[in-house]
């Protein structure tokens, strides 16, 4: 099947000016990038992302949802729509998982990350894992309309 997904690149990522080097990977794997942006993530956009469609706050502390989007909003993001085969589950296997010492070597997280829940929920960190990238259809599908008009895609 041909999809759609989102990927953001987080501000770990434009901070250690890895995003060619990460952009370069979804691109190896043979994606077309069909939108893309450097924007700020807004409060308001990052709580309907990780609350509204990721549950973040209902699955975790109210701390671990403060930091992250406090982190999302304090340097600028790059935020683009892939598009090709398998877009979802190809690009989120290239990704995951969340904690980057349980990533499988190879994965984005295991090669720029070396976070653990642990570590970071003893010193009040979020966890550095610099890409985000829809998990499943449905957040896809909630994803890219949020963080993209229609107008913003290339025909
Ligand atoms: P989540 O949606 O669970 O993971 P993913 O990004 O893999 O879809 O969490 C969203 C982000 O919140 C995650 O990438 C990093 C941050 N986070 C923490 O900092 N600590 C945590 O314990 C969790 C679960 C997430």
């Amino acid at each position: 099947m041909i999809q759609r997904t989102l990927v953001v690149l987080k501000p770990d990522t434009i901070q250690r000016k890895v995003a060619g080097e990460i952009i370069s990977r979804f691109e190896r794997l043979g994606y077309t990038i069909i939108a893309a942006k450097m924007m700020n993530a807004s409060e308001e956009l990052l709580f309907k992302h990780y609350e509204w469609i990721g549950a973040l706050l209902t699955r975790k502390w109210q701390k671990v949802f403060d930091l992250t989007s406090s982190m999302m909003r304090g340097w600028p993001v790059f935020a683009m729509v892939l598009e090709w085969i398998e877009a979802i589950d190809v690009v989120r296997k290239v990704v995951w998982p969340t904690e980057p010492k349980s990533a499988a070597p190879g994965t984005i997280r295991w090669d720029y990350a070396t976070m653990s829940y642990g570590y970071a929920d003893a010193n009040a960190l979020w966890v550095v894992n610099l890409v985000h990238a829809s998990a499943t259809v449905e957040e896809a599908e909630q994803e890219i309309p949020l963080w993209f008009n229609e107008s913003e895609f290339v025909k």
